[in-house]
């Protein structure tokens, strides 16, 4: 007799089973505009949930450390494939676990510790991996930062005059909460000013520039990592991508056996489904809309009188500056989160409030654009966002609005079961 117990979740692991059912209700009743989340397809959690979930597969195809490793290999390659069609790159890594493995792994292969990197300011909208103190980036490497002016934005001669002084090994572009087209033209010339390697990290705009709706890194930046999980809309997960084939080898050996042992094929098959996807011509219309809708809603809440960092958006996000309210960042997210909006808590440059609190919101449509939702849902959102922040103590109001989003959800559902 076997061991194996074959029932559905739903009768296997009853507990689990109601948590996750909770989480599919509050997913199928909010609205999630976080801008580093998304819906992945049924198909994509398919093959995250598929048979490959049991397989060892250390190494990378055709040289395992294992047997059986011949689907696995056929997977790996095909999403590796299918990565480099994308970007349009020579190389590629699809064994991270995350983005932040990605990004640990380009520093294994390329720094020695205690070498000089230069990063985005955590609070001007870098990366916890791009040198912040707190990351092992801060804390294996000395890190330096750049950030935004006054106006939001990045200033790169200023960039440029702060690499001259650094000059540091890596300078790392690319964003956590920045809502402006990234230059990475501008930043390879200052990576050659100052002999240093460029490193664009584009875990945000991936779906962007996959659709040629953002300046794609390729061919300034010497390596570039992403998540697979946000606009790019796959598992959660991580890749890295170069045309340099030193470096490309430098990262198959940091990410194994640098820094992971066995790779998640299971999730490795689902960024495969998710690649897939982004290579459907419908992407270039998913990408489109996704920026439109960020502009429409930035417009929107401009108009009802809220400051927008860097005044609008030519990506997926907005950055509200709650510098002008008697409420933080925090209070705004709990209120939105009562009338059935999720968002995100942010920092914006020069914040007097720490993480926990901040002064600023961000906001994304990547998610809901994946719903369906065009302009009309977007206009009417925008204003219920506005409606909730121009009268934050409103309770009843909050109730009110939440039961019109669920009105609305109705017509948008992504999925119809908690599990596939
Ligand atoms: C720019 C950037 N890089 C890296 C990461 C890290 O990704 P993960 O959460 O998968 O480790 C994030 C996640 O928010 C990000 O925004």
């Amino acid at each position: 007799m076997s061991f194996i117990h074959e029932e559905d979740l739903s009768v296997a692991d009853t507990e689990v089973f109601a948590i996750i059912q909770n989480e599919f209700e509050r997913q199928s009743t909010h609205l999630e505009m976080i801008a580093s989340e998304n819906f992945t397809s049924p198909a994509v959690m398919e093959a995250m949930g598929s048979i490959f979930t049991n397989k060892y597969a250390e190494g990378y195809p055709n040289k395992r450390y294992y047997g059986g490793c011949q689907f696995a290999d056929q997977v790996e390659q095909l999403a590796k494939d299918r990565l480099c069609k994308i970007f349009g790159c020579d190389y590629a890594n699809v064994q991270p676990h995350s983005g932040s493995q990605a990004n640990g792994a380009v520093y294994a292969a390329l720094l020695q510790a205690g070498d000089k990197i230069l990063g985005m300011d955590l609070r001007h909208g870098g990366h916890l991996t791009h040198g912040a103190k707190p990351s092992f980036s801060g804390k294996n490497y000395h890190s330096f930062t750049y950030g935004v002016e006054a106006d939001g934005r990045m200033d790169y001669e200023k960039i440029a005059q702060i690499a001259e002084i650094v000059k540091p090994k890596i300078i790392v572009c690319g964003a956590s909460a920045y809502t402006r087209e990234i230059d990475f033209k501008k930043f390879r010339t200052i990576a050659e000013r100052v002999g240093a390697i460029l490193f664009a990290d584009i875990a945000h705009i991936a779906g962007l520039v996959a659709a040629g709706e953002h300046m794609n890194p390729f061919p300034y930046a010497d390596v570039v990592t992403s998540t697979t999980h946000k606009t790019l809309r796959g598992p959660r997960g991580g890749v890295i991508m170069t045309n340099n084939e030193e470096i490309a080898k430098k990262i198959d050996s940091a990410i194994f056996p640098g820094i992971q042992g066995g790779p998640l094929v299971h999730v490795i098959a689902a960024k495969a489904v998710a690649f897939g996807e982004v290579l459907h011509p419908s992407w270039k219309e998913y990408a489109k809309a996704v920026k439109s809708n960020a502009k429409l809603l930035g417009e929107i809440m401009n108009q009802r009188g809220f400051q927008l960092i860097s005044g609008g958006t030519d990506n997926h996000m907005i950055l509200i500056s709650l510098m002008d309210k008697e409420f933080s960042g925090e209070e705004a997210s709990v209120a939105l989160e009562n009338a059935g909006i999720t968002v995100n808590k942010n920092s914006i440059p020069s914040d007097p409030r720490p993480a926990s609190s901040t002064s600023g919101i961000r906001i994304g449509s990547a998610a809901l654009t994946t719903l369906g939702m065009k302009e009309k849902e977007f206009t009417l959102i925008a204003h219920r966002i506005s409606d909730v922040l121009d009268d934050i103590q409103n309770i009843p109001l909050q109730m009110e609005i939440k039961a019109e989003l669920e009105t609305l959800l109705k017509g948008f559902r992504v999925y119809n079961y908690a599990t596939y």
